[in-house]
């Protein structure tokens, strides 16, 4: 028997309409806790990822994520950063799939599983099937102490979200992402990471809490926005680099909670084909933090104008596209490049949220 330490805040919505607008607003503490005795002012403190972690991850060569919709997309975004900042090569795949096929293992292979629950049935099974595969070691980033994918793995970095309700995943979404983050740190600090690259991203990820208090603060304006969206029956969601997995997790915040149809798209595949679908009847969303990616995606954006679409951009002011009638900015704080996904996930969780209300 063990006794719960959760308050009654934590599973109850207070002030709150719904649990998903409190879980939103719950980010920047709940991102906080996740960092909470791991990072000093700029270091990943050694016992993060639990005793004699460095060895394990100097032996590791190849990373295997796996896991299912929410929880996928921050698999997702983790790849781009295994390869760039840690340097390790890194393959994501849904665990529906995974469990189902014959699987070739490198040797010196992390698998990595990512759940909130932690009992999600196929992620579960994935990670049992992994255990007779020969992987170096297993490691599950999830958010339930008590979960049977938390008992069955050999490391654990618990996100530290606090219960999770509503149906639609949104702390948990962002806490793995900053719990990803701090693996990828870690494991660059064993392979190739400098120490100044390294206090660069720990700085960035602790200015993230209070960053996403500002995005929450310009929840009045995406409420107005979303009033165009509630008699459009299909939403296109575009994104580049790191925004592209954070553009799929926004088209599935809408189709789960307003039932309008929402596909993601890496803008860049925009003319192979979904450009013939856009008209002033299907909006296109996407972010343009200030990155070298930023021009290509405006190029993008006006194969969109071009087709008559209504833009809807989340934008650093430093790089954002001129406003206009079938444009729409909004800025959002200037943010280093790694934590980026982290900060444009909010304003498209906030976007669904209001759609689904209206
Ligand atoms: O508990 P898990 O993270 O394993 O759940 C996986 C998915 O079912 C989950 O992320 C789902 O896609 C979200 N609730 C969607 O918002």
């Amino acid at each position: 028997v063990r006794t719960s330490t959760l308050t009654a805040d934590a599973v109850e919505r207070g002030a709150f309409r719904h649990f998903m607008a409190k879980e939103i607003h719950e980010q920047p503490a709940a991102i906080a806790e996740t960092l909470e005795g791991r990072v000093s002012d700029d270091r990943i403190l050694p016992e993060a990822l639990g005793p004699d972690a460095s060895r394990l991850l100097a032996d590791v060569r190849r990373v295997q994520i796996v896991a299912c919709g929410t929880s996928y997309h921050a698999g997702l975004v983790a790849r781009y950063w295994f390869e760039s900042i840690a340097g390790l090569p890194c393959d994501v795949e849904v665990a529906s799939e995974f469990r189902y096929r014959a699987h070739v293992v490198a040797p010196d292979t992390l698998f990595v599983t990512l759940s909130q629950s932690g009992e999600t049935a196929d992620t579960l099974a994935a990670l049992r099937e992994a255990k007779t595969l020969g992987y170096r070691a297993t490691l599950a980033i999830c958010n339930v102490p008590e979960s049977s994918l938390v008992r069955e793995s050999d490391r654990v970095m618990m996100t530290r979200a606090g219960p999770e309700i509503g149906v639609a995943s949104t702390k948990a979404f962002t806490t793995q992402l900053t719990a990803l983050l701090l693996t990828v740190i870690a494991a660059g600090r064993a392979h190739q990471l400098g120490r100044d690259e390294e206090a660069r991203l720990v700085r960035a990820l602790r200015q993230i809490p209070r960053q996403i208090e500002t995005v929450l603060g310009l929840e009045p304006r995406i409420e107005t926005l979303a009033e165009a969206f509630i008699d459009k029956h299909h939403t296109l969601f575009l994104g580049r680099g790191t925004q592209y997995p954070v553009a799929m997790e926004g088209a599935l915040k809408l189709k789960e909670i307003s039932y309008i149809h929402a596909e993601a798209y890496p803008a860049g595949e925009l003319k192979h084909g979904p450009l013939a679908l856009v008209d002033a009847d299907m909006p296109v969303v996407t972010a343009a933090p200030n990155n070298d990616l930023v021009e290509k995606l405006k190029s993008n954006l006006q194969e969109v104008r071009a087709r008559g679409g209504r833009l809807y951009v989340f934008a650093d002011p430093a790089a954002a596209p001129a406003a206009s009638d079938d444009c729409q900015v909004i800025a959002l704080p200037s943010v280093d490049e790694a934590v980026a996904p982290l900060l444009y996930s909010v304003p498209l969780q906030l976007l669904a949220y209001h759609v689904a209300v209206l």
